[in-house]
């Protein structure tokens, strides 16, 4: 709930308590050795002060024991809270498998955002409670931060690239969603509400919006309409002019070149915009650069698509409007992210 007086942000998701028990803590050891360290110099300035004009400081050495003593105490207190700091910092970052897959891009001056069955809004962002969520993020013109401070989580969204994070909201509410990345005259306006519903009234809310298709199902559609599917059809027996997609998601792509790389969002996305990048080994730099012909929506809901692709044979290798709008798309996102079979390089 937005409190009147925000001292301190609402803490409303699964990980919020482990960081503002890292950041008391810090606040604590640090509050500590400043009072130590200045009540120290304090008290050592009264009572060495000089007495006589005449008086010379005498010559004296520290033990020991003494320096490795408060060398090493700091040290390992400091090792400690790393330790502790990059714990959490991964658990912030390492969304769970289950985690559903929402998608959020930056716009001078909004957030848009595409929930997996296709529903969409403007600097709102409804979700159930309990269950985590992987937010992929994109801009459309300059860096912005999508920034939940009741949730304790804040990344970039960067142009030309995709960059994520997750929650998992605890408790129902409307919490401020910011961009916390100054990004032009109305940076400061560019906030929204983050809506935890329980999952039944999500469920209502989503049967009650003018949802289109899911992202996979508005995916394959275009992968239709754009021709990608003339050469990338998985047809036995012919020889393909582009490699087929089946399982590419997550696998690993052998280029022309010889580098190995990982067929994940960005390497989908650079491959999508500008093909000739990254070229499979085994096939012609024949495909156009889609750059500036697909929008940040259509890009991602053609990687949802894309990602939806099984290894051949199985599930969602669909025509277009094969995968159905809601619940079936939600699944066919959250389908685990086993590297695939080798890269398709026939
Ligand atoms: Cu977008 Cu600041």
């Amino acid at each position: 709930m937005k409190s009147t007086f925000p001292l301190f942000p609402d803490s409303a998701s699964t990980l919020s308590g482990d960081v503002d028990l890292l950041y008391v803590i810090w606040v604590l050891v640090s509050l500590f050795f400043t009072a130590l360290i200045a009540g120290l110099i304090i008290f050592f300035m009264a009572r060495y002060r000089r007495r006589h004009f005449e008086e010379v400081g005498a010559d004296e050495r520290a033990a020991v024991w003494l320096e490795v003593l408060w060398s090493a105490v700091p040290l390992l207190i400091m090792l400690f809270m790393c330790a502790w700091g990059m714990r959490v910092f991964f658990q912030l970052y390492r969304p769970p498998a289950d985690a559903v897959e929402f998608t959020a891009i930056g716009k001078q001056w909004m957030w848009k955002v595409q929930h997996p069955d296709g529903q969409r809004e403007i600097n709102t962002l409804h979700v159930p409670v309990g269950q985590a969520i992987k937010m992929r993020l994109a801009s459309e013109d300059v860096i912005h931060s999508f920034y939940i401070p009741a949730f304790r989580i804040k990344q970039d969204a960067v142009p030309g690239r995709y960059t994520s994070l997750w929650f998992k909201a605890e408790k129902p509410g409307v919490y401020h969603l910011f961009c916390a990345e100054y990004c032009g005259t109305e940076h400061s306006r560019m906030i929204g509400s983050v809506i935890v519903m329980e999952p039944r009234d999500y469920e209502n809310w989503l049967a009650g919006g003018t949802a289109g298709k899911s992202m996979v199902a508005a995916g394959a559609e275009l992968f239709a309409a754009r021709a990608c599917v003339t050469c990338h059809r998985a047809t036995p027996g012919i020889t393909q002019r582009g490699p087929k997609l089946e399982g590419v998601y997550n696998s690993q792509v052998k280029l022309a070149d010889g580098r190995t790389v990982v067929a994940d969002d960005n390497y989908l996305r650079e491959s999508i915009l500008n093909p000739t990048a990254k070229v499979v080994a085994g096939y012609d730099p024949v495909m156009p650069a889609f750059q500036g012909q697909v929008t940040e929506e259509q890009l991602a809901q053609l990687i949802a698509y894309v990602r939806s692709l099984g290894p051949e044979g199985s599930a969602a290798t669909g025509a277009p409007g094969a995968a159905a709008p809601g619940a079936a798309a939600t699944t066919a996102v959250n389908t685990p992210k086993t590297p695939g079979p080798a890269a398709p390089q026939k």
